[in-house]
C-alpha cells in the first residue's frame, strides 16, 4: 500500500513571513490528516525559515529544484548538500516550468535525479506531455522519453527512494484539470515503465503523483484512482484551507 504524497509547490511566490505564516497554518493544521505525508516546497531562500517553522510537525519540506554539481564555480546554484543542510527531504526536479522556461532537457534532470539521490534527498521527477503533443496522439511516446531519460541509471535501490509527478503541461496553471481517467491512463502507463525497467515489486512501491490544476473540489476523484498516489499542487497550496481540503480528499479515499 502506498502512502499518498500531497506536495505543495509554492513556485516563485510568498515572501519570508507570508512563507512562515503559510508553513505554520499547515503545520497547525497537520493532526487533521492521517495516513497521508504532508511536503511544502517553498522558494529556496526561505527553505530554512520554513524548516524552522514546521520542526516538531509531520509536515516535511522541500526545494523546487538544484544543481547537480556538488560545490565549484557555479553561480547563483544551489547543491543537494546545501538543501539538505537547511533541512530540505525532497527537492522537485524537471518540473515542466523548468523544462520549458528555463530551458531543462532530461540529461539535465537525469543528472540532478542522480545527484539528489546520493545526498539522500526524495527527487520528485516530473513528466508531463504538451497540449499539441497530446492533440498528436503522442502523450505515450513523451512520457516514455522524458521517464527514459530522466531516470537513465537509477538503481533498483534508488527508484524505491524517488517520486514521479506526472503533470500535463496543458493543466498547469490553467485550471483545466485531467480527468480521473486521463490521468490514472498516463499513471499506469508509467507503474508499465516501471515494471519493464525494474521489476512488479519495485513498480508497486514508487509513488506517482498527479499534478495540474489540482483543487481540494477534484482533488478526491483523481486520488481515488488505483495509481494516482498524491499530488503535486500549485496555486492551490498558497491557501491552507485548500491544501488541507486536497490532503483530506487523500485521505478519504
Ligand atoms: P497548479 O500547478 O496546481 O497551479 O496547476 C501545479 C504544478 O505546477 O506543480
Amino acid at each position: 500500500m502506498r502512502r499518498k504524497l500531497i506536495a505543495g509547490n509554492w513556485k516563485m511566490n510568498t515572501d519570508r513571513v507570508t512563507a512562515v505564516a503559510l508553513a505554520k497554518s499547515v503545520a497547525a493544521r497537520a493532526g487533521e490528516v492521517s495516513g497521508v505525508d504532508l511536503l511544502v516546497c517553498p522558494p529556496n531562500v526561505y527553505l530554512y525559515p520554513v524548516v524552522q517553522a514546521v520542526n516538531g510537525t509531520a509536515v516535511r519540506v522541500g526545494a523546487q529544484n538544484m544543481y547537480h554539481e556538488p560545490n565549484g564555480a557555479f553561480t547563483g546554484e544551489t547543491s543537494a548538500a546545501m538543501l539538505r543542510d537547511v533541512g530540505a527531504k525532497f527537492v522537485i526536479l524537471g518540473h515542466s516550468e523548468r523544462r520549458h522556461i528555463l530551458g531543462e532537457s532530461d540529461d539535465d534532470v537525469n543528472r540532478k535525479t542522480l545527484a539528489a539521490l546520493a545526498a539522500e534527498l526524495v527527487p520528485i521527477v516530473c513528466v508531463g506531455e504538451l497540449l499539441e503533443e497530446r492533440e498528436a496522439g503522442r502523450t505515450a511516446e513523451v512520457i516514455r522519453r522524458q521517464f527514459t531519460g530522466s531516470l537513465a541509471d537509477v538503481s533498483e535501490e534508488q527508484v524505491q527512494r524517488l517520486v514521479i509527478a506526472y503533470e500535463p503541461v496543458w493543466a498547469i496553471g490553467t485550471g483545466k484539470v485531467a480527468t480521473p481517467d486521463q490521468a490514472e491512463e498516463v499513471h499506469a502507463d508509467l507503474r508499465s515503465l516501471l515494471v519493464e525497467r525494474y521489476n512488479e515489486k519495485i513498480a508497486g512501491r514508487v509513488r506517482i503523483l498527479y499534478g495540474g490544476s489540482v483543487k481540494a473540489s477534484n482533488a478526491g476523484d483523481l486520488l481515488a484512482k488505483p495509481n494516482v498516489d498524491g499530488a503535486l499542487v500549485g496555486g492551490a497550496s498558497l491557501k491552507t484551507d485548500e491544501f488541507l481540503g486536497i490532503a483530506l480528499a487523500g485521505a478519504a479515499v
